[in-house]
């Protein structure tokens, strides 16, 4: 045997070992945050490139919870695992995919979920990827705004409150008022309530808006005002939550450059105008009487 033989096989030892380590896992798929009362769905494809399948494997921080072996029997074996359970009946796997369907039991089910695919002898390829899943309580609705009216009036006094639902990850609410966020001033400081609930502290937060309604914000929108009231959590856009209600508003008349007052309105602010409303009525007739009389003048 000359060293050229030797090479050879060296060389055709390296193509056969590049060959079969071409298995690979292409996606798996965990949901990044959850809700704890939810059932949650993974799954994970993968690549054999003409390998046979020995076992596709399910982890939980390393612990094994799930188990495929088409080639043996049972070919479904699931493993008791802090955290979780295994849906009875809730999976499908074959040589290029494996899902499966779990319940959750509170936050000790986050955790890193890891898909490991092995081929068949005499290689035992092994190819993995893993995914981190949070569980947390989440918001199950909008947030809720109070002590809104449907009408209002032009230099009204208003005050609302918008509170979030209970939550374990920090939300933080917004106001918007016909598209613009408060001015300073304009907010309460925020209220912040927690229980604790289900190995979970929840929190909810309430934040209050008052504003006269008076100025250029209002004068523009029509007759129409909204307020809006978003919740949103910290590093999870897909969690926002948004309500919005809305409120006709007795507005500004361009044409005259007065209010139009409705009847029967006593408030010191209607009466403000009205008396406004007249000296503007007996200024326009002035200059009116003005002008006719500068124009009489040369006949
Ligand atoms: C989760 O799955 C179990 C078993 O199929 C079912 O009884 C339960 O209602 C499901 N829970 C949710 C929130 O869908
Ligand atoms: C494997 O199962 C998935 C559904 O889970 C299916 O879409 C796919 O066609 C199946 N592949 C084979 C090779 O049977
Ligand atoms: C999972 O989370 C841990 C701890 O936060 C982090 O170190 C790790 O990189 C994450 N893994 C993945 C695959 O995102």
């Amino acid at each position: 045997m000359d060293y050229g033989w030797l090479l050879f096989l060296f060389i055709a030892h390296l193509i056969d070992y590049s060959s079969v380590s071409a298995l690979f896992v292409t996606d798996i798929s965990v949901p990044e945050i959850v809700d704890f009362r939810d059932n949650v769905t993974l799954s994970c494809s993968y690549d054999m490139r003409g390998h046979t399948l020995n076992s596709v494997k399910w982890y939980k921080d390393h612990e094994e919870f799930f188990r495929y072996s088409p080639l043996a029997s049972p070919i479904y074996m699931t493993f008791g695992v802090p955290g979780l359970q295994v849906l009875d009946g809730k999976y499908l796997c074959n040589e290029s995919s494996c899902r499966l369907d779990l319940s959750l039991q509170g936050a000790r089910s986050t955790g890193l979920y890891k898909c490991e695919v092995s081929g068949d002898a005499p290689h035992f390829k092994l190819a993995d990827k893993a995914d981190n899943m949070t569980v947390a309580a989440l918001p199950q609705s909008d947030p809720l705004i109070e002590s809104f009216n449907s009408m209002y009036r032009m230099e009204e006094f208003l005050s609302a409150t918008c509170s979030s639902d209970y939550s374990s990850l920090p939300t933080r609410l917004t106001w918007y008022i016909n598209g613009e966020q408060p001015l300073l001033g304009e907010l309460q400081p925020t209220i912040d309530t927690s229980i604790p609930a289900h190995d979970y502290v929840l929190r909810r937060q309430r934040l209050q808006v008052h504003f006269y309604l008076q100025g250029q914000r209002f004068y523009q929108a029509g007759k129409i005002l909204e307020l809006k009231c978003v919740a949103e959590i910290e590093n999870y856009p897909e969690l926002r939550r948004e309500t919005s209600l809305s409120a006709s508003l007795s507005q500004f008349d361009n044409l005259n450059n007065q209010m139009l007052i409705h009847a029967g309105t006593n408030s010191g602010a209607a009466q403000r105008s009205r008396a406004w409303a007249t000296t503007s009525l007996i200024s326009a007739w002035l200059v009116t009487l003005f002008l006719a009389l500068c124009f009489r003048r040369p006949s």
